[in-house]
């Protein structure tokens, strides 16, 4: 398995040995800090040979001068200089860590001309650096794939920037954030026969480590509870539910929480109404919403975020089985609403209208946000570039536009509204678990409202967005681990004390 790369900060001095990372703008030029840098003019000719434009994430890349002491120079476009915002710089040192190959040493001269770089731009380079750096290889017992970004026994690499202590400083919270996702997309990552609901919990539990409180309901404990839709959908497997209640409280002791909930269904086969076996596999990450709370919650841990947060998630197998739900059985929800299942691939709404009643109910949260590989219409309606939002709250729906904005996960808002509510009440029950053949991720996220009260509420689709969506410069993986930058910049933005 590649090492992870160990990131320091320096004051600027000549690199000595291994890759020098260079920014350069659209207009071809680069800091003064830089100039010497594989002896005097090296950069400014591989510039004028190779017509570096300097597009953002844009690379051009020279061997270096025997005796110069490295070994390469790398140049890394930064596009408009002035425009730099959001993901940018998360993009910007994505690109320069694909070009590290198999070197051990790289310094980056972290710096532009008339440009003063802040060291929170130093942190996002390092954050798109780790993120990039992220493989999921541990079940390749021969790492003969090699793709030429790997560096074989991890790398060390230095950014030489302006102030860097203040880097070092900004850069710890990045450090724990990139843990958070790592941790979300090896979840994912991981296949279904290895990650059932009983070993999922138990990754949950390790966040203790870090000073999460963590609980696991077991099954016993969700039917005294009266977990009836949740436990509807696990019973077709052989493999029993879990719920895990991970609280960090880095907040004011009397202060109410903050509240996420995931969809955690580690295998998806649609149950009775089985799916199609066609691109069936990809079932094995409808835990996307489950894992970027658990690494969520890991973040906000591991930088002690001062807040308090829980995070619920809901595990169970949807299978197909002699013991499994049947389309027309009716459950009885905790809330004590009754649910028609009409189709029982509609399970994840299912599984969160128990975890968010129960969130609800017992913590009385200052809002909730649930996140939930929901439905493939949102994929319809959105593509892979947004998340669906749906919101009965038009400041937090705000609040994580924002947020979306400033990280790269974007979300889109998406309507809520009675006309869609009446499409799933039922004949026979209280609610039916599908809606018509429209607006399918409108009537999903209609059903879940039925179970939030008048909380703040957002729930948010990330079906697209957290599996197989496209990469980019510091994604690289089928897992994106979407959702855990996202909500730590929500509370981190509006919710710290
Ligand atoms: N887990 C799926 C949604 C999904 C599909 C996520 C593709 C990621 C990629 C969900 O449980 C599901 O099966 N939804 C159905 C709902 C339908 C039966 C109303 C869907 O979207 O088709
Ligand atoms: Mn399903
Ligand atoms: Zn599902």
């Amino acid at each position: 398995m590649s090492k992870r790369p160990s990131i320091g900060f320096s004051e600027f001095s000549a690199p000595e040995k291994g890759v020098a990372i260079v920014l350069v703008t659209k207009e071809g030029k680069f800091a003064r800090e830089a100039e010497a840098i594989g002896g005097a003019s090296l950069i400014a000719r591989l510039i004028e040979i190779s017509q570096f434009k300097g597009k953002l994430g844009a690379i051009a890349e020279t061997m270096a001068p025997e005796g110069a002491g490295i070994d390469r120079v790398v140049l890394v476009g930064v596009g408009d200089a002035a425009k730099l915002a959001n993901d940018d710089w998360l993009k910007i040192g994505g690109a320069a860590f694909s070009r590290i190959g198999h070197s051990s040493t790289a310094s980056v001269t972290f710096a532009l001309p008339e440009t003063q770089l802040s060291p929170e731009n130093a942190a996002d380079f390092a954050l798109g650096m780790l993120l990039r750096a992220y493989r999921f290889d541990k079940y390749k017992t021969k790492k003969n794939d090699d793709n030429g970004e790997e560096p074989k026994g991890g790398v060390k690499i230095t950014l030489q920037a302006e102030n860097p202590s203040a880097a070092k400083k900004a850069f710890a919270d990045a450090e724990a954030i990139a843990a958070g996702v790592k941790l979300a997309r090896d979840l994912v990552n991981e296949p279904a026969n290895v990650m059932g609901p009983v070993e999922f919990a138990e990754e949950a539990v390790k966040l203790e480590k870090l000073g999460v409180k963590v609980e696991i309901l077991t099954e016993k404990e969700l039917k005294k509870l009266g977990m009836g839709a949740l436990l509807g959908v696990a019973q077709g497997s052989v493999r029993p539910p879990r719920v895990a209640v991970m609280e960090w409280n880095g907040g004011k002791s009397k202060e109410k929480p903050v509240a996420f909930i995931g969809k955690g269904v580690v295998f998806d086969t649609g149950g009775i109404s089985i799916k199609p076996a066609a691109g069936m596999e990809d079932m094995k990450g409808d835990m996307g919403g489950a894992a970027a709370v658990t690494g969520l919650m890991h973040a906000l841990a591991a930088r002690k975020a001062r807040v308090n947060a829980v995070g619920i998630i809901g595990l169970v197998e949807n299978m197909p089985d002699g013991n499994a739900q049947r389309p027309g059985d009716i459950v009885t929800s905790m809330s004590g609403q009754t649910i028609e299942v009409l189709n029982t691939d509609a399970e994840g709404r299912l599984v969160l209208a128990d975890a968010l009643w129960y969130a609800n109910d017992r913590f009385k949260p200052r809002f909730m946000v649930d996140l939930a590989t929901l439905t493939g219409a949102i994929m319809v309606a959105l593509g892979q570039y947004h998340a669906g939002l749906f919101s009965n709250d038009d400041e937090l729906a705000g609040q994580l536009n924002a947020a979306g904005q400033a990280t790269g996960e974007r979300v889109w808002r998406m309507p809520l509204g009675p006309d869609y509510d009446k499409l799933i009440d039922s004949k026979t029950a209280d609610m039916k678990n599908i809606g018509g053949r429209y607006g399918g991720a409108i009537t999903a996220a209609q059903f879940l409202k039925r179970f939030v009260g008048d909380t703040p509420w957002a729930h948010l689709d990330v079906a697209g967005t957290a599996i197989g969506a496209p990469n980019n410069e510091y994604s690289q993986s089928w897992a994106s681990g979407f959702g855990v930058r996202l909500l730590d910049r929500l509370v981190r933005d509006n919710f710290e004390g």
